[in-house]
């Protein structure tokens, strides 16, 4: 046999295994220490209350032979279908259900997504990037194209005459910018797509931190994105489910090349490789939709976003620039006194004993920059803004 040979062209262990490895390196070095994390962007609180009450029951019924369910449908139950088509619907935005497919989380999806396009296919994306598009398609064997998002471009890349793919992928809230695309960029983008027979993969994770008014939410908010984009999304930053594993991508029928339909493609892809989001955790994330589950997960956010207005605040103080954190769990800083990424990583967690991701690790672009997440405990990221802004007191 021959293995992927693809796989030795990725790094060897992912970004933040690779941080979580030097932080447990260095805090067997220094027990002591009490190190905060704010790097990789994991939620800290729990599941809201009706989340709870609905997993409950569920597991209720998986006990009793009445109500027991086995194998249930590989595209998801209708009720949380349904439960995410009023979601959509709740913002202008009409979903057929057979477009609607629930899954075990946006970072699946991503991934398996490329099962349906050809090896050939070029793909793009922004520079910095969530590293998993780059990896999946690397180990795929496709070729990556990088477009730069810079400081001067608000990280918000746009298509040009010279822009040429076949597979964009675009994330708005950016992970790991925090920049948030407009609907007029969005559609500037939907028409390229058009123009170019390429289809968007599009980011939509964050969406839910989206509070300025003109920033999208979905590129469904464009009209016609329906055509190009394939919209992936998760139950995990809206509703702390990042350990429970819920997300959904959104297919349209409208997507059709070479003669054959994107989502009778999925469809046939899921119902082949994949047996379905678990019925109890369908039924907790069909409780994230319920009036009094979106009232807690809104106070929830709430709480994140004062998060990351308590490290902006600090970042101010300091005289640090940095953007993100308003639409998006993420601040993006500039490292002081021209660090690179991984010298500010150390540096920070030897004088402050914080930890965050350095910008690099998410593309050569992100060098000299590094990500802060607002998904942390309140009182530890206030302590974590006390500390960034004394030790960046002592470089002035
Ligand atoms: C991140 O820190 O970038 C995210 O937690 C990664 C993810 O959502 O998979």
């Amino acid at each position: 046999m021959h293995l992927n040979k693809h796989f030795s062209e990725v790094a060897e262990s992912y970004l933040f295994s690779d941080i979580a490895h030097k932080v447990a390196a260095y805090q067997a070095a220094h027990p002591e220490a009490d190190v905060i994390r704010l790097g990789i962007g994991d939620v800290t609180l729990p599941l809201a209350k009706p989340v709870i009450a609905a997993l409950h029951k569920a597991v209720d019924e998986m006990g009793d032979k009445a109500t027991f369910r086995g194998y249930g449908p590989e595209q998801g139950y209708d009720f949380l279908r349904q439960a995410i088509q009023n979601y959509y619907a709740g913002r202008g935005i009409d979903l057929k259900l057979e477009e609607i497919f629930v899954s075990d989380g946006a970072k699946s999806d991503l991934g398996n997504l490329l099962d349906l396009f050809d090896v050939n296919n070029t793909v793009l994306v922004p520079d910095p990037v969530y590293p998993v598009y780059v990896d999946d398609n690397v180990m795929a064997g496709r070729t990556v194209k990088y477009m730069a998002a810079t400081a001067e471009n608000d990280f918000l890349p746009m298509p040009d005459e010279n822009t040429d793919a076949d597979i964009v992928y675009l994330c708005s809230p950016n992970n790991p910018t925090g920049a948030a695309y407009t609907t007029a960029q969005l559609a500037q983008w939907v028409q390229w797509a058009k123009a170019h027979n390429a289809v968007i993969l599009y980011d939509a994770a964050y969406e839910c931190f989206v509070t300025e008014p003109g920033r999208a939410r979905s590129i469904y908010e464009v009209e016609g994105a329906k055509d190009v984009a394939v919209e992936v999304c998760s139950f995990s930053k809206i509703a702390g489910f990042t350990g429970t594993r819920c997300g959904y991508t959104i297919v349209p029928t409208n997507i059709v090349s070479d003669g054959m339909s994107l989502n009778k493609m999925w469809l046939r892809r899921q119902t082949t490789k994949f047996n379905g989001v678990p019925y109890i955790v369908q039924r907790g994330a069909e409780a994230v939709f319920t009036e009094e589950g979106m009232k807690e997960i809104q106070h929830n956010l709430d709480y994140y976003r004062n998060n990351a207005a308590v490290i902006a605040a600090a970042l101010d103080e300091a005289g640090v620039w940095y953007c993100g954190g308003k639409n998006s769990p993420y601040v993006w800083m500039r490292c002081p006194a021209g660090m690179k990424s991984w010298d500010f990583f150390d540096w920070l967690l030897e004088n402050a004993h914080v930890v965050g991701t350095p910008g690099s690790g998410f593309g050569p672009c992100g060098e000299g920059y590094f990500r802060l997440t607002a998904f942390g405990d309140a009182g530890k990221t206030k302590e974590a803004a006390e500390r960034l802004k004394k030790a960046l007191a002592t470089l002035k």
